[in-house]
């Protein structure tokens, strides 16, 4: 696809949330020698990492890594799956960029994933995401070219689709005020392709299509989510695949520009097949965090390295 805009700063294969709020690695996988590969892999092939999400200001979520009782939050299922009801526990965007900042230092190449708060009102979010990109500025300097928005974290189907209009007027105003800015929008399941296709004519750079599936969505017939007081959670990795997959084989050729495929990939075949069907980009979050070894293996292959015959990072197809 070529929509004739300069691409986006990211990688054929890229790491979503699944090296922290930082982009650097999360405690305790960072103990997991496999892990730390990855990690490694990450730095050496320059695979861009989205963060986990943070909020303007510090948020606790339902999840809190310090609280035992809270992990229930956060559940492994058969398939390379997980279902997760995080909930956007962060320490706030000021904490959040200083710790990106020193992932660069480090050699990690990380674009910030922030969540506009619209529940706060749509006047707020906007002011809040406005400050948030000023401040990832000033922190990061050059290294601050793009900066990926959530508009897909609630896990309930229906909070998902009541931001289409927030979510656009957030673009349109962050377009506005900071046209440099390369914005990469995070979508869900959930959103209609229309929203994707409007989206792209405000101008962002990139589509990440999709975030976790609702629980409720990909098992409507079955038991309750076990996470149902929380909302039911969102579903990734394994068992979240075939849906993605349809929903991005039917969105890619209504976008023109740069699509980023995720969701559900639990091995290299996944990756072939976002590909097959027209990825710029590839995403891992779950793999990376239930099969370390297989996602640094992908970062490896994928990543233009010498012999691997696939084109580096930070390049498109053409
Ligand atoms: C425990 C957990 C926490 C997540 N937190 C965020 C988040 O804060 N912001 C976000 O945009 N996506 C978040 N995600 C979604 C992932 O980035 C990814 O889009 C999703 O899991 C689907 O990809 P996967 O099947 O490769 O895991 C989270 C996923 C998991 C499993």
């Amino acid at each position: 696809m070529n929509s004739g805009k300069a691409a986006p700063p990211v990688s054929r294969i890229c790491l979503s949330t699944a090296l922290g709020g930082a982009g650097r690695g999360i405690f305790p996988y960072t103990l997991l020698p496999s892990y730390r590969r990855l990690l490694k892999a990450v730095r050496e092939t320059g695979a861009t990492v989205f963060t986990k999400s943070a909020t303007r200001h510090p948020r606790r979520g339902n999840f809190v890594p310090a609280n035992p009782f809270t992990w229930r939050y956060i559940r492994r299922l058969p398939g390379l799956g997980m279902l997760n009801a995080y909930g956007l526990t962060n320490a706030g965007v000021e904490k959040a960029a200083a710790e990106i900042r020193r992932s660069w230092e480090l050699g990690f190449r990380v674009i910030p994933n922030f969540y506009p708060e619209f529940a706060k009102g749509l006047e707020v979010a906007i002011a809040e995401t406005l400050e948030a990109a000023a401040i990832y500025r000033e922190a990061l300097g050059p290294h601050f070219q793009a900066l990926e928005l959530n508009y897909s974290c609630p896990n309930a189907a229906e909070a998902i689709r009541e931001n289409v209009t927030q979510a656009l007027a957030c673009t349109r105003a962050l377009r506005q005020q900071d046209p440099e800015l390369q914005l990469i929008a995070k979508v869900s399941i959930c959103h209609p392709f229309e929203f994707c296709q409007e989206l792209e004519r405000l101008g962002v750079a990139a589509i990440h299509a999709v975030n976790t599936i609702p629980y409720d969505l990909l098992y409507p017939l079955g038991p309750p989510s076990p996470l149902a007081k929380v909302g039911g959670g969102g579903v990734s990795g394994g068992p979240a695949f075939e849906l993605a997959f349809a929903y991005n084989r039917e969105l890619r050729p209504k976008l023109r520009g740069f699509l980023i495929m995720g969701c559900g990939v639990a091995g290299r075949e996944q990756v072939e097949r976002y590909f097959d069907i027209g990825a710029d980009a590839v995403s891992l979050c779950t793999l990376a965090l239930r099969r370390p070894r297989e996602a640094a293996w992908i970062v490896r292959h994928f990543s233009g390295a010498p012999g691997t015959g696939h084109t580096g990072g930070g390049l498109r197809r053409g």
